[in-house]
Formats: C-alpha cells, sequence, structure tokens
C-alpha cells in the first residue's frame, strides 16, 4: 500500500507576507498522509521553520556539487535552508529553460546524493496526445531521466500533462489510470520490484472539486498541485480527499 502524498508548487509566486499560508496548511495536515510545499527558494528557509509535518521542498536544483554557475542553487544549498525535497524536470522549466532528459536525471541524483527526496515531473504536449503519442513520449522521458539507483525512500513522478497545467482541462479518468499504469510497467522493466513501491502522483488543474476522482484512479499515489496550493482555503481540501482514500 502507497502512502499518498500530495504537493503543491507555488511556482514563482510567494513573498514573506504569504507565510501564513504556510503555517495554515501545515496546521491541517493529517498524520495519514504526506503533504509538502515546493516553494521559491527565497521563501524556503523561512517556511522550515513555521512547517511543522509539512515538508519543504524547492522546485529545481543544479546538478552540479558546486562552481561558477551564475544564479543558480545546488542541492548542498537546499539542504542547508532546511529543503527537504526538490522537484526536478518540471515541464516548465524543460520548455523555459530548454532542460533535457539528461540534465534532468542528473539534477535528480545531485539531489539524492545531498540528502534530498526527488520528485521528477514528465508529460507530454497536447500535439503529442493528439498524435497519439503520449505514452511513447512519456514512458520514453521515464526511462532517459530517471535517477540511477531510484528508490521509493527518496524518489516520486509526476505525470503532469502539459496541456492540463494551468488550463483548468484534466485528462479523464481512464486517460489517467492507463498513462500510470504506462509509467508503472515502464518502472517494472527499468527498477523490477521497486516499481510496486514507487509513488506517481497525477498533476494538472487538480483542485478541491476533482481530487477524490484523480486520486482515486489506479496507480494515482497522490498529486502535484500548483495553483490550487497558493492557499490553505484551495489546498487543505486537497489533502483531506487524500486523506479519505
Ligand atoms: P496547476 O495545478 O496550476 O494546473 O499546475 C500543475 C503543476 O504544474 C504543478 O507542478
Amino acid at each position: 500500500m502507497r502512502r499518498k502524498l500530495v504537493a503543491g508548487n507555488w511556482k514563482m509566486h510567494g513573498l514573506k507576507a504569504d507565510l501564513g499560508e504556510v503555517r495554515a496548511i501545515a496546521a491541517a495536515v493529517p498524520g495519514s498522509v504526506d503533504a509538502a510545499l515546493c516553494l521559491p527558494f527565497t521563501l524556503i528557509a523561512s517556511a522550515v521553520e513555521a512547517a511543522g509535518a509539512l515538508q519543504i521542498g524547492a522546485q529545481d536544483v543544479h546538478e552540479a556539487e558546486k562552481g561558477a554557475h551564475t544564479g543558480c542553487v545546488s542541492a548542498a544549498m537546499l539542504v542547508d535552508a532546511g529543503a527537504g525535497l526538490t522537484i526536478v524536470g518540471h515541464s516548465e522549466r524543460r520548455a523555459d529553460q530548454h532542460e533535457t532528459d539528461n540534465q534532468v536525471k542528473a539534477k535528480g541524483e545531485a539531489a539524492h546524493k545531498a540528502g534530498l527526496r526527488v520528485i521528477l515531473c514528465v508529460g507530454e504536449t497536447l500535439e503529442e496526445r493528439d498524435a497519439g503519442r503520449a505514452e511513447q513520449v512519456v514512458t520514453a522521458q521515464v526511462a532517459a531521466s530517471l535517477p540511477e539507483a531510484a528508490s521509493a525512500e527518496w524518489l516520486a513522478l509526476a505525470y503532469e500533462p502539459v496541456w492540463a497545467i494551468g488550463t483548468g482541462r484534466t485528462p479523464t479518468e481512464a486517460d489517467v489510470a492507463a498513462m500510470h499504469g504506462a509509467i508503472r510497467a515502464k518502472l517494472r522493466e527499468l527498477v523490477g520490484g521497486e516499481a510496486e513501491r514507487l509513488r506517481i502522483l497525477y498533476g494538472g488543474s487538480v483542485n478541491g472539486a476533482n481530487a477524490a476522482s484523480l486520486l482515486g484512479c489506479a496507480d494515482v499515489d497522490g498529486a502535484l498541485v500548483g495553483g490550487a496550493s497558493l492557499t490553505a482555503e484551495k489546498f487543505v481540501p486537497i489533502i483531506e480527499a487524500a486523506a479519505k482514500l
């Protein structure tokens, strides 16, 4: 039985004035699910103090241990700030920063080496889905960006169809179950029995109204939530929906 993980991704939102939301979310985390917030780098250290059972993480990490990489943040820096996890390979970074599968894999490995847990994102574009290539694209991303020695102790995957992010559109439950099943089948090829323990989150327009049905799909072990994770009012119902499953 895989324990549900509900993670929020604040993207480029959040100032110190919003730490009250972190506190309110932290106060509502039930013991039966894992909950996390992946915050802008600037908020991590102060959020950790307010977080309680809520895990605080980052949204990206550099693959190098240190060096001449102006503007970048290393895994050791994240640990130093108190982060427990990081997202790698979000589609917005794959698109905006041209991150490759190889780079995403290296980021996951660097994060693990420094002691962080990792959420690895994969997902197809609308063009790829319309062309009937969604499963092929996503399973290829999994194969190419999965870190070495992947283990459920520190790694979760997140399936986020690019066309469902921030659009209010979601795949059908059948499509979600089919894709998560395809990802798990690929993981079996790659890591054998560990595939049964690895959590696969769904992300893309998750909200309080659709969380129960999306989280109830076969092979869905949690959610990665953008817009609806910015306030306790919107995020707590999603965490509660996961706790009821
Ligand atoms: P939304 O929940 O805003 O669609 O964002 C999903 C996402 O990209 C989380 O990483």
